[in-house]
């Protein structure tokens, strides 16, 4: 547009200049300046480059009558007719199409040299003229050239059939249409622009769409590749992940020729992929076999001259993964596909990463709530095989175990004596301690694991895991107080990756067993064990606590110190017994909803926008969301659900009011900001101590409950002296 302006602007300086000149033939110049506004009218009224040389042409024929007229387009110094007029009428073919080296006509070499319009009054004077057989009848010819941005892009011609057919003045008024022609040709690649990222922005929200209903990570995963192949016409992908636990990354779908990649493991930096994963920059070949960064035994697989675009899959400053599209031979890569597929990279990284920490909070909520079972069981039914039972129910259920086997020791005997089991086609009912796996793990009081191929094996284990088919098992000790109690195995029949998490959650299980088989035995000592399960809840929630901290990198430290403060001030202000605990769970909890606020949202170094504060202000919702399913937390969720509702009725997310809300909400909100001011956040500095009480006084009766603010206050006071 900026083009535009500055060529219609010396359109009209000439317009200027040539008036004074021609001062002696007005109605000409009236007709000249009607004829440029219309082709400047028509310049911004359509958009089609054909349609628009023709109407220029025409127009330029009502200023400058010529028997022929034409454009030409050069291009890596070949020079090719457009658009042409006026000359089939004299029985000479068309000459829209021809094509021609530049520096073969010595009058275009002259323009282009020059810059400027060139008129030839007499064909035959000039004695280069290389005339086309059907082109007898050409006497004169004018030219100008087509500038854009000062860059030769081509010619406006006119041809005469008499000698002296166009005058100096025809020559600047062709260069004036020449002007307009260039335009033209602008405003056509500022089109062509426009429509290419309008079909990309269509084709990013099309698959936007698409993944938006994915219920699982696979589902999630299957349609973003299904979809970028479909856009890129291509058969051939695969989205490789990054598995933290193994620091490694493998193929999580692939479709094509590259799901003969799936046994590969890579490590960061390792191959195509495991380089794009670390740099987080977009990679482009053209010859898959050929290209040394390529893992030797990725080549070999490869197939011929296939070229491939890899970026890396990113969900903020976290790179999850990379995606990688091949493309056949004889069809290159295009800087759109690559910057079209980049885009996907970044929108799959943040699904897969959004439906990540969802699994993970079920994950977390399923197995809270396992173990909240057990321990029902333990209270509720006097007989110790049911709960086993069901113990091993819920081990299946959410452990995704093909195989799982429980041992009670046997004092008297010194054996491991089966007390319940699952998936096993044959059970040994007695073993002793350091036979097996399981008497392994009794032994030496610590977790024995097995995979196949692990070449430490007793004889007696390897006939088992033949018989069994086992690929990979683990066998606990438990142990209460100290005391073995009996052993726990699992097993699968499957390769399967377990994780950090999982096998810790392994090892809780296998504790809230030992506990479970203690307290069933010694049935005086029933209150006590049930502390212990209480305390084990509590470690539960206390590790997920600091895993948020730890998320939140900014805030570390911040909720144990907040949950300290918190309890100090409710007794304080009277709080006593049960509903410290629930208090305590609360405050250690209070922003577990921001498990689900994006990173990009949360560690946001400035200020949020009104879209990210709308996320940012369901925190308290899925805090409730996450936790009322799960019954001994009920009684907790005060802090989580109403932390940030103000006394004044202000707050979110439901804008209570005074003593609506929640005393423990109340008490927190004010410890909670308290600390949060007081700390370094990633929107900005720590302020001091003195500015942050005052801050708290100044919204007593507004923020916070005036109640609150002088016992805090109070606290405060004695604290610091
Ligand atoms: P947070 O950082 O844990 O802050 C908790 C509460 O402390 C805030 O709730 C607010 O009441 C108080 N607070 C924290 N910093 C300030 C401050 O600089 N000035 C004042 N007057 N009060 C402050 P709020 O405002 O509802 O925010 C909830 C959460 O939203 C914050 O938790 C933080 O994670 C996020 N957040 C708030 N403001 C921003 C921001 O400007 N940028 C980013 N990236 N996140 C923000
Ligand atoms: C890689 O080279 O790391 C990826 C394999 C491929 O698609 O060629
Ligand atoms: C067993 O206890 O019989 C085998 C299971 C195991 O050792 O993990
Ligand atoms: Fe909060
Ligand atoms: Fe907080």
């Amino acid at each position: 547009l900026n083009l535009e302006g500055q060529t219609f602007m010396q359109a009209i300086v000439r317009d200027i200049s040539i008036r004074k000149r021609m001062e002696k033939s007005e109605r000409e110049a009236r007709l000249l300046a009607e004829t440029l506004r219309e082709t400047a009218l028509s310049l911004t009224s359509t958009l089609e480059l054909d349609e628009l040389l023709d109407r220029i042409l025409e127009n330029l024929e009502k200023v400058v009558p010529a028997s022929a007229c034409n454009v030409m387009l050069v291009e890596d110094g070949m020079v090719r007719v457009v658009r042409a007029r006026g000359y089939r009428e004299r029985g000479y073919m068309p000459t829209e199409g021809i094509t021609f080296p530049l520096n073969s006509t010595r009058n275009l070499l002259n323009i282009a040299e020059t810059g400027r319009a060139l008129i030839i009054p007499r064909l035959e004077e000039y004695s280069d003229w290389v005339r086309i057989p059907g082109t007898e009848w050409m006497q004169s010819y004018a030219g100008a050239p087509i500038l854009v941005k000062g860059e030769l892009v081509g010619f406006l011609n006119l041809d005469g059939d008499r000698p002296d057919q166009f005058s100096e003045e025809d020559g600047e008024r062709l260069q004036l249409f020449a002007d307009q022609v260039a335009v033209a040709f602008a405003n056509a690649q500022l089109y062509r622009q426009t429509q290419r990222l309008l079909h990309r922005l269509e084709a990013i929200n099309h698959i936007s769409n698409v993944l938006r209903p994915a219920q699982t990570l696979d589902d999630l995963l299957n349609r973003l590749l299904t979809e970028t192949l479909h856009l890129l016409e291509t058969q051939d992908g695969a989205i490789w992940m990054y598995d933290s636990s193994r620091d490694e990354l493998r193929i999580a779908i692939a479709a094509g020729w590259q799901t003969r990649l799936r046994p590969f493991a890579l490590k960061p930096g390792e191959s195509i992929a495991g380089n794009v994963y670390l740099r987080r920059e977009v990679y482009l070949t053209h010859d898959l076999k050929e290209d040394p960064l390529n893992a030797l035994m990725i080549r070999r697989v490869v197939p011929e001259r296939t070229g491939g675009v890899f970026v890396p899959v990113q969900s903020g400053v976290q790179t999850l993964g990379v995606f990688a599209i091949t493309l056949p031979a004889g069809k290159p890569v295009q800087p759109d596909d690559v910057s079209l597929l980049a885009a996907l990279g970044e929108m799959g990284g943040s699904a897969i990463q959004r439906m990540r920490l969802h699994d993970e909070m079920r994950m977390h909520i399923q197995r809270l709530e396992m173990l909240h079972r057990v321990d029902t069981e333990v209270l509720k039914n006097a007989n110790l095989n049911d709960t086993l039972r069901m113990a091993l129910e819920l081990i299946h259920e959410t452990l995704q175990v093909d195989v799982a086997v429980i041992r009670l020791y046997n004092p008297d005997t010194q054996l491991l004596e089966l007390a319940a089991s699952f998936g096993m086609g044959m059970v040994e009912p007695a073993i002793p301690p350091g036979e097996y796996l399981a008497g392994k793990a009794a032994l030496e009081r610590h977790t024995a694991r097995f995979w196949r191929g692990d070449p430490n094996i007793s004889p007696e284990w390897e006939e088992l895991v033949r018989r069994e088919g086992l690929e990979m098992a683990f066998a606990l000790p438990l142990i209460a107080h100290g005391e073995l109690v009996g052993t726990l195995g699992v097993a699968m029949r499957s390769l399967f990756h377990p994780n950090r998490e999982w096998e810790d959650f392994l090892d809780t299980v296998a504790g809230q067993l030992a506990l479970a088989i203690q307290s069933h035995r010694l049935v005086e000592q029933l209150r006590r064990s049930n502390q212990e399960l209480l305390l084990a809840y509590d470690t539960t929630i206390e590790g997920w606590s600091r895993a948020m901290d730890l998320r939140d990198r900014e805030t570390e430290g911040h909720t144990q110190r907040v949950t300290q403060l918190t309890l100090k001030l409710a007794q304080r202000m009277g709080i006593t017994g049960q509903a410290l605990t629930h208090l305590r769970r609360g405050a250690l909890l209070h922003d577990i909803g921001k498990m689900g606020v994006p990173d990009a949202i949360l560690h946001k170094p400035g200020p949020l926008t009104d879209e990210e504060w709308q996320v940012m202000r369901q925190h308290p919702v899925y805090a409730i969301d996450m936790l009322s399913s799960i019954e001994y937390l009920k009684p907790a969720l005060d802090i989580p659900g109403f932390h940030h509702e103000k006394w004044d009725g202000s707050g979110y997310p439901y804008g209570l009011k005074g003593e609506a809300i929640p005393l423990g909400a109340r008490i927190f909100a004010v410890v909670d900001v308290y600390d949060a001011l007081t700390s370094d956040r990633p929107y900005r500095k720590a302020w001091t101590r003195e500015k942050t009480l005052e801050y708290i006084r100044e919204q007593a009766g507004k923020h916070f409950d005036p109640r609150v603010v002088e016992a805090f206050l109070k606290m405060m006071e004695e604290e610091g002296s």
